[in-house]
């Protein structure tokens, strides 16, 4: 009903633990999670390991330069395998007992495992027990993936986002900083729903910006919403964001920003625990755009205050939900967080789901 208003989540949505094993066993399976950037990846044998839904994930690029994602778990007595990012050449080695992979997850070699020199055992099959493999599609720079494989082909998922952004030709993109803000002290859906609703801007942002709320829109497509905001008067220089943009996000946890006539920023949010978010922001330019160092770094520090109020902002949210008054929610203005309400949707279908199993 348009202009109802409604409550937002209960406090348990997003401080309580069986919740957070709810959403890992729901919303961050079925979906397709963001977890990285191929520009990290640039090289033959760069692993990179990631935790979804408390799940030990690599990402590792193999001898034909494609990302692939597998369970991060040895198959012998699984052990987690690589245990940070670096460059780990062309094979794998599990350090307990040295079994090998190569870089497509092939098991080539578990030694001794049936006595002294006798490597493969009757009845071992070396091919049935390489690395298990994890659903990944790489869209432009940002690498997703599903866990139970059953998430809508990425296309289709994405569809309202990608149509959002055809104005961009993301294939174009460079990216030109990187600003790793660490853990923040909250739930990851408070750094979703902060970012998708303009209501705040004026207000915790009124140092940094200029968009009037009253030039501002809200976007609610599928499993993309956000907010637009359409400037008449524009002040592109590099230290300045009254420029017109948009503010999406594709569920859960992919952000993406517009900002008129040649930046682009994505936010990876990685959810940790029920109360701590870790957050990167990869700061991009469109086609034709070039920067230079004085105005790369002029943007970064720009981010770098913009988000910053923002996180003070979410872990005062957070800090809320231990409050009784929290605990069914608090209030969605009917016009400017109905983003917000569309994203706690997707959450409480997702919950839902787990529950009726
Ligand atoms: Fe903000």
């Amino acid at each position: 009903m348009p202009n109802q208003i409604y409550k937002g989540l209960p406090s348990i949505a997003y401080n309580n633990k069986d919740f957070w094993d709810k959403e890992s066993n729901t919303v961050f399976s079925n979906s397709w999670v963001f977890v990285g950037f191929t520009h990290e990846l640039k090289n033959i044998g760069d692993a990179l390991p990631v935790t979804v839904a408390e799940q030990p994930i690599l990402l590792l690029k193999n001898s034909k330069g494609a990302i692939l994602a597998f369970h991060n778990v040895c198959s012998h007595r699984c052990l987690k395998l690589v245990d940070q990012r670096k460059n780990i050449g062309k094979i794998i080695n599990c350090p307990y007992h040295a079994w090998c992979y190569d870089l497509d997850g092939n098991l080539l070699a578990s030694p001794h495992f049936g006595g002294t020199n006798n490597h493969k055992p009757k009845g071992f099959d070396t091919k049935k027990n390489g690395l298990r493999s994890v659903r990944i599609h790489i869209w432009n720079d940002w690498i997703f993936i599903n866990l139970n494989k059953k998430a809508l082909p990425f296309n289709k998922y994405a569809s309202s986002l990608i149509k959002q952004l055809k104005e961009i030709d993301l294939n174009k993109i460079k990216p030109v900083a990187t600003l790793d803000f660490g853990e923040i002290k909250t739930n990851w859906k408070f750094l979703i729903e902060n970012y998708i609703e303009p209501y705040h801007v004026q207000f915790v942002h009124r140092k940094t910006t200029s968009q009037p709320l009253k030039d501002h829109y809200t976007i609610v497509e599928g499993m993309c919403y956000g907010s637009g905001v359409d400037l008449k008067e524009e002040n592109t220089s590099a230290n300045s964001l009254a420029v017109s943009s948009k503010y999406l996000s594709l569920f859960p946890n992919f952000i993406i920003g517009t900002y008129y006539p040649g930046q682009v920023g994505v936010h990876l949010n990685m959810p940790v625990a029920p109360g701590i978010t870790h957050q990167k922001r990869v700061i991009y330019t469109t086609d034709g755009n070039n920067l230079t160092k004085k105005e790369v770094s002029q943007i970064r520090d720009l981010w770098w205050k913009v988000h910053k109020e923002d996180h003070e902002i979410c872990e005062r949210l957070q800090l809320g939900r231990s409050s009784p008054v929290s605990k069914e929610g608090g209030l969605l203005s009917p016009y400017w967080e109905n983003s917000v309400r569309t994203f706690q949707q997707i959450v409480v279908k997702h919950i839902n789901k787990s529950t009726k199993r």
